[in-house]
């Protein structure tokens, strides 16, 4: 699996990570969905995305089943409070259910899952002690748009902003107009959720023919020409999701997948940008 340094953390993650939104809660769904979860792990892709509002907590319960047996120091679990949570004493309430939840003892990314009524200064004074206290090791934010995004960083000290985790995918290209390059300057990684549009990332018939194309002289699939597309991007990281084993084995090998400039070309022509705007979320 392929390795990036996350942001200015001097932590390297897999550049494919695993989503768990809306992962199957129970039957046979649910235990191959934890089986897909441990195999992702064996392929390298370690990075696990979670949040309390998955499920209202049940997905971190389901990811705590998924991972037990699994040495806690070859994962990297991140978690993210829900904005109604973000007041100084909630954020540090909201970190203790999650790691109970999951049975993880620490998380090694907390972020604010997206901009607060609660001050953000508050907010992020609480995720710093969140890691002086040791429950934490990285925080970040996810669905800030740029000047938000440095804002939430000028309130750190000791602990840098590793991320922002915003919406990225081929028909959903924004974050390209700025967010991405003041990431970048400023040593916040960037990572992509969405990556597949949740299936309909496929804009047109002659959109899809191009994936096909590229796909096709890799011998790989269109959805992992999608993930190596995102991926060129050096600052990003991004975390599909795939309940199904066989997804989890495509999502990693996309890791390994590098685009000619020509197809990134053609790629780059067939989803074309929409103008700048305010940034996208789900
Ligand atoms: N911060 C935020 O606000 C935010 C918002 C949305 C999402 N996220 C995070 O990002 C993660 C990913 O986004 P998402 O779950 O919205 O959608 P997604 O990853 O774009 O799409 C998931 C869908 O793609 C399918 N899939 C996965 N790998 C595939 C493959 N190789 N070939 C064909 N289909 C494949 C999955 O099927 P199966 O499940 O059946 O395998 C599932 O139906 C989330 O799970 C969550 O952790 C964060």
């Amino acid at each position: 699996m392929k390795l990036r340094f996350f942001g200015t953390t001097g932590v390297q993650l897999p550049v494919v990570g695993q989503g768990t939104w809306d992962m199957p809660e129970s039957g046979t769904r649910a235990r191959e969905a934890r089986e897909a979860i441990r195999r992702g792990v064996d392929l390298g892709m370690t990075h696990l995305d979670t949040a309390e509002m998955y499920g209202a907590g049940r997905v971190e319960e389901l990811l705590g089943e998924a991972i037990v047996g699994i040495p806690r120091e070859k994962l990297f679990i991140a978690s993210k409070v829900l904005p109604a949570n973000a007041s100084y004493d909630g954020t540090l309430a909201a970190a203790r259910r999650s790691i109970d939840r999951l049975g993880c003892g620490y998380l090694d990314l907390y972020m604010l899952h997206w901009p607060s009524e609660e001050p953000l200064e508050e907010t992020m004074r609480a995720l710093a002690r969140l890691v002086s206290d040791g429950l934490v090791r990285f925080v970040g934010v996810s669905n800030f748009e740029a000047d938000a995004m440095l804002e939430a960083a000028s309130y750190l000290r000791a602990t840098p902003l590793a991320c922002n985790q915003v919406l990225y995918n081929l028909s959903e290209r924004g974050i390209e107009h700025e967010l991405v390059a003041v990431a970048e300057r400023n040593g916040i990684a960037i990572v992509a959720y969405t990556p597949f549009a949740r299936g309909k990332f496929l804009r047109s018939r002659r959109a899809g023919e191009v994936l096909d194309r590229v796909a096709r002289r890799h011998g790989a699939t269109v959805h992992q020409v999608a993930l190596a597309f995102l991926l060129r991007l050096q600052n990003l990281f991004t975390i599909p999701k795939a309940a199904r084993v066989r997804h989890v084995d495509e999502n990693a090998a996309a890791a390994g997948l590098t685009l000619e400039n020509e197809e990134i070309a053609a790629i780059d022509e067939a989803f074309p940008r929409r103008a700048a705007g305010p940034l996208a979320v789900l």
